[in-house]
């Protein structure tokens, strides 16, 4: 499985702080938005990872992670000139993922929670082994924000809407996607949706009419904020830097899990440490490597 990490898009809702910067640089407390997402799919033992980005963007993100070895990974970068939707990422991505299946996250999404990578590496089993899709529903207060799923009395799949005016149930669709390779296919055949955007909905809601889209709702003991307008924003660094304090253990720190999967060092674990020293996250690597 490849990792496809989305991290275009112009940050509209995050005006005006974006209309200078790529919201995915922005600290959600002490790391960029982007290291949370990538940190997932790190936990999951993915090597393989690409970027779709904006044109303007790409040398930072080149500067942030260059080609993935310093981590021991592989990363690459894919252009995306407007932003035309999610399901674009994938048609974008098509010659990165080959033959493989995909796990797809959206850039400013956060999630913690006590069993997310046990359920995470059970969704990637389950691609594998069986195919299809598998997403997860998050209950929210606001959903006509999302993509949003209703279920039968007997907890089926019924429908699945983008932004739906009359939202069906309060149960949001949130930012990691898992795909069979069949993904880019019908990525190639959603139209543009009224906010002039290939929705990944609408790939989500073919999956539904083939009988092939399996939603997971994440309970209690998960927290998952889509970081894409201020208050979620906020919240997302709130809640994060609790934890962290609280715990002692950091959360998205993209270094630690490159160092515990074995993918490199303690000597380049100190490597990356030494410029960020002043940093309780500088200390934090530079403790971790004894
Ligand atoms: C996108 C998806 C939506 C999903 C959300 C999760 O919305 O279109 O289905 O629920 O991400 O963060 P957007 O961020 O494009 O408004």
């Amino acid at each position: 499985m490849k990792a496809v990490i989305l991290a275009g898009g112009s940050g509209t809702r995050l005006y005006p702080v974006t209309q200078a910067v790529n919201k995915h640089f922005l600290p959600i407390y002490n790391k960029p938005m982007i290291y949370y997402p990538l940190s997932l799919v790190m936990l999951l033992g993915i090597r393989d990872v690409l970027f779709i980005v904006n044109p303007t963007d790409l040398e930072d993100f080149q500067k942030l992670f260059g080609n993935g070895s310093k981590l021991g990974m592989n990363i690459e970068y894919q252009i995306q000139e407007k932003p035309n939707g999610l399901a674009e990422g994938l048609l974008l991505a098509k010659e990165f993922i080959g033959d493989d299946n995909i796990c797809y996250m959206l850039g400013d999404n956060v999630f913690f929670g006590h069993d997310l990578v046990k359920i995470m590496v059970e969704a990637k089993r389950e691609i594998e082994e069986s195919g299809g899709a598998y997403v997860f529903g998050y209950y929210v207060k606001d959903p006509e924000r999302f993509g949003i799923v209703e279920f039968d009395e007997n907890g089926n799949v019924k429908s699945i809407e983008e932004k739906p005016k009359k939202p069906k149930s309060n149960f949001a669709v949130v930012g990691m996607y898992f795909y069979d390779n069949e993904a880019v296919e019908i990525a190639k055949n959603v139209k543009p949706s009224d906010r002039g955007e290939l929705e990944i909905t609408s790939v989500n809601e073919e999956y539904l009419k083939r009988g092939k889209l399996k939603v997971k709702l994440l309970g209690r003991g998960f927290a998952w904020f889509d970081a894409g307008t201020h208050d979620s924003f906020l919240e997302a660094g709130e809640f994060v830097a609790t934890i962290e304090k609280k715990t002692g253990l950091m959360i998205g720190c993209i270094e630690e899990i490159a160092y515990r999967n074995g993918w490199i060092d303690r000597e380049q674990l100190l490597k990356l440490a030494y410029p960020l020293r002043k940093t309780d996250y500088g200390k934090y690597l530079m403790e971790l490597g004894g």
